[in-house]
């Protein structure tokens, strides 16, 4: 996943501008605020699920060929957080270590 803090806003919904923006605001930000999609971060999975979901229960409709665009994206985007380093060094490989 690419860190979304380093790209371009839009100034609309605060989603990352790319290709597929048209597509995901069309879809996702006509029944609640962006602010669902950007408090979330799903495996491509976990977003199908989410929509599933909003399917069964909420009237979204039938994303059909834009589907996989807005899984891309939001895979892409708004997948799980990668850890950043967390300042240690990696362990020594092969260490011998003193038998006290
Ligand atoms: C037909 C209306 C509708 C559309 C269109 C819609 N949603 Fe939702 N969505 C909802 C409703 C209703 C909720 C529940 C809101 C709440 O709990 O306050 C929701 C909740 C969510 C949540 C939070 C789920 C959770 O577990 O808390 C996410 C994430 C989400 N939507 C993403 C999307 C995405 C991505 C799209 C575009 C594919 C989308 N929504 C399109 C109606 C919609």
């Amino acid at each position: 996943m690419i860190l979304a803090d380093s790209l371009t806003k839009d100034p609309d919904t605060g989603l990352v501008v790319a290709e597929q923006l048209n597509v995901v605001k069309a879809h996702c930000t006509s029944c609640h605020s962006s602010k669902l999609i950007l408090q979330n971060r799903f495996t491509r999975d976990g977003w199908k699920e989410k929509i599933r979901w909003m399917q069964r229960t909420q009237n979204l409709w039938d994303l059909r060929d834009s589907e996989p665009v807005v899984l891309d994206y939001l895979a892409k985007y708004y997948g799980p957080e990668q850890k950043a380093f967390d300042g240690r060094r990696k362990p020594l490989p092969g260490v011998q270590w003193y038998k006290l």
